[in-house]
């Protein structure tokens, strides 16, 4: 399904231009298709120069029925399972047979319906011990699993208030060395626990570095309560986390209810691509 609008316009991130694609699509089944289908370029993109596709998740409902379409896109083109390597971009403190699990999420929408290897899933094992350790785990585990490589694709979602993954705009970020800091674009680390009133309490979050130093960043959003976050986090607004995270290329799909009137004028700072 072709978007109904594509604009690649530009955005400055602190002292650097990147250019942002924005498409838009008619309804969340229009965005599902089309985003099940640049994931399944990039992945057979990097399984060809590489042997395999580093693959971070997003968590909440909006991306499930990409994840969906995803999954038969893998079978269908003989995409071996092996050559994949999932990790998640964040989690809720929450085992991971819990509705609210993003795991679960994934793992029922795409992890399953594929038979992805166990070696293949980075877990990180939520729900149990204490969120600031189980972070350090997963740092070090996904540091190893990814072999000094970055990321091919991380598909991320976007709440009203312009949180992305779990980076909250009131969150605190809590590290093994005791330190904990205000959540910001140029904290330092891989994995983090975060306390987030706005998300009632613990999550574990990749950090910026991570996110940002990806091959693509795809944004899912969809619903009319996040224009204006769309429209502050295309812009490059430094207190919008969604803001905070541009990997080399970086694509906001959307829905048109979820581009509203606020981002009407998206067409201006137009780069003819
Ligand atoms: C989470 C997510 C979070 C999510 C946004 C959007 O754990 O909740 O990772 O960042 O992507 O809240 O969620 P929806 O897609 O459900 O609107």
């Amino acid at each position: 399904m072709t978007p109904s609008t594509r604009k690649c316009w530009s955005a400055r991130v602190g002292a650097e231009t990147v250019a942002i694609d924005t498409f838009v699509y008619p309804d969340e089944e229009a965005l599902a298709e089309a985003a099940c289908a640049l994931a399944l370029g990039k992945i057979q993109e990097a399984i060809g120069e590489r042997n395999r596709a580093i693959v971070v998740l997003a968590g909440g409902n909006t991306p499930r029925a990409t994840y969906r379409l995803l999954a038969r896109g893998i079978v269908k083109k003989r995409i071996p399972a092996e050559r994949l390597l999932w990790l998640f971009g964040d989690e809720r403190w929450v085992l991971v047979d819990d509705p609210q699990s993003n795991e679960g999420m994934a793992r029922e929408s795409l992890l399953h319906p594929i038979a992805a290897p166990a070696s293949t899933v980075l877990s990180w094992e939520a729900g149990h011990g204490d969120p600031v350790g189980c972070a350090q785990r997963y740092g070090e585990k996904a540091a190893d699993a990814m072999l000094g490589q970055n990321a091919d694709l991380v598909f991320l979602g976007m709440g009203s208030d312009g949180h992305t993954a779990s980076l909250f705009p009131d969150a605190t970020m809590h590290f093994s060395s005791g330190r904990s800091v205000a959540v910001g674009p140029e904290v330092p680390g891989f994995a983090v626990a975060v306390h987030s009133l706005t998300a009632k309490g613990w999550r574990l979050t990749l950090c910026p570095d991570v996110l940002n130093a990806a091959r693509t960043v795809v944004f899912l959003v969809a619903g009319a309560e996040k224009s204006q976050a769309l429209r502050r986090a295309r812009g490059g607004d430094p207190a919008t986390p969604a803001a905070w995270i541009r990997g080399e290329r970086t694509v906001f799909m959307a829905t048109r209810d979820a581009l509203g009137k606020e981002n009407a004028d998206f067409g201006r700072d137009v780069r003819h691509g």
